[in-house]
């Protein structure tokens, strides 16, 4: 278990200048804790992903992978909650309904020094559904409502507490029912609202399509922003750009990326100067490798698999030379038991063979 964190806001930005052709602010008071994230997300943003992330970004908002209630009360508490102190700010996601049971895990979240707990109500999942949470909470807005409650009674100003959620259910196209939504969840005690600007369909789509077939309704989120300036609104869903971050952050508090921030880490890497103005010059992909090789030796040393963690990194080199290759070599089944100095040289030789062939 870690020490409990000092701070919810605990993000070192000193200031901010975005880039081009956006707004320079310069008010260190201005920048949200929560103005880049990277999203929830099931078997990918473990605690290995979590810490090559934070590599890659010292600001940007890291969250677990959904656990729900049950397996927190019930299971393997410290398989679900340990973490390394370096993935901080680390908010934890759950996925329940029962305010009680709410309640204990977030003074779970609290005592392991998670610096958020933030509620599922946006995965649609039929496992999910059958437990009465997820995306099927939107429904039962006085439920989610109480669950904050009962979460902000457990930890006070200790963490924060917050929702993610769709903008709708099912074929419900109207923005008046995100805003109830929103509205009566907020007297429960919730300012942080994360909003997956689509529907959840709920019969007859995989999470997948999802997460793809109902469309996108950027307005309205923007449009809850406007209707709750006092709330923190943050927008997710297919965002691939720094165009696209610009564009949302002149209208909501902060973005949460997903697949794109998984399928092109390096991306990251320009976080902290473009969103954070927080210097971060001379990282290299080289210097992450270097760092994730340290890493690997310590999870060796605990007799963790290399692989809980390579997998993760497969896209590090994505877009550059040679970026095929070292996937190749780093996801080769046969090298698996390969220490992770020798798996990484190969990487690398394959990589800048690659190189010398141009
Ligand atoms: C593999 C995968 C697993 C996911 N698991 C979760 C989850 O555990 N909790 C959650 O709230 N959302 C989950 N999501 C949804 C993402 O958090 C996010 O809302 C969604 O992918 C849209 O954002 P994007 O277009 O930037 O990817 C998952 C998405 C993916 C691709």
């Amino acid at each position: 278990m870690l020490a409990k964190s000092s701070a919810i806001n605990n993000c070192c930005v000193v200031g901010l200048i975005m880039s081009g052709d956006t707004a320079t602010l310069n008010d260190p008071e201005s920048v949200s804790p929560w103005r880049m994230s990277v999203a929830p997300m099931l078997d990918w943003t473990d605690r290995h992903c979590r810490y090559f992330h934070r590599l890659l970004s010292a600001n940007v908002r890291l969250y677990t992978e959904m656990v729900t209630t049950g397996a927190l009360m019930h299971g393997d508490q410290a398989r679900h909650l340990d973490f390394s102190p370096e993935e901080q700010p680390v908010a934890l996601q759950v996925g329940g309904s029962e305010p009680d049971a709410l309640a204990a895990c977030a003074s779970l979240a609290q005592r392991w020094g998670y610096v958020e707990v933030n509620l599922n109500c946006g995965c649609p999942s039929e496992r999910v559904q059958r437990g009465a949470f997820g995306a099927c909470l939107m429904a039962e807005a006085h439920l989610v409502r109480d669950g904050v409650a009962a979460m902000r009674d457990a930890v006070g100003d200790a963490l924060a507490v917050s929702v993610k959620h769709r903008i709708g259910i099912n074929r419900v196209e109207s923005y008046a029912f995100v805003r109830d939504f929103v509205g009566t969840v907020a007297t429960g005690g919730c300012s942080v609202f994360i909003v997956h600007a689509r529907n959840a369909w709920l019969e007859g789509l995989s999470p997948k399509d999802n997460r793809e077939i109902p469309p996108l309704r950027y307005e309205f989120v923007y449009q809850l922003k406007r209707d709750f300036p006092e709330l923190t609104i943050v927008l997710n869903g297919g965002v691939k750009t720094d165009a696209d971050v610009n564009a949302h952050l002149q209208q909501v508090d902060g973005v949460m990326v997903g697949r794109e921030a998984y399928q092109r880490p390096w991306w990251l890497a320009e976080w902290d100067n473009r969103y954070f103005a927080a210097r971060n010059a001379g990282r290299s992909r080289e210097g992450i490798e270097a760092a994730m090789r340290t890493y690997l030796a310590g999870l060796v040393a605990r007799g963790v698999s290399p692989w809980a963690a390579t997998r993760h990194m497969l896209n590090l080199w994505k877009g550059a030379p040679g970026a095929r290759l070292w996937r190749q070599v780093l996801s080769d089944p046969a090298r698996r038991a390969l220490s992770p100095d020798a798996l990484f040289d190969a990487a690398t030789a394959a990589r800048c063979s690659a190189l010398c062939a141009i």
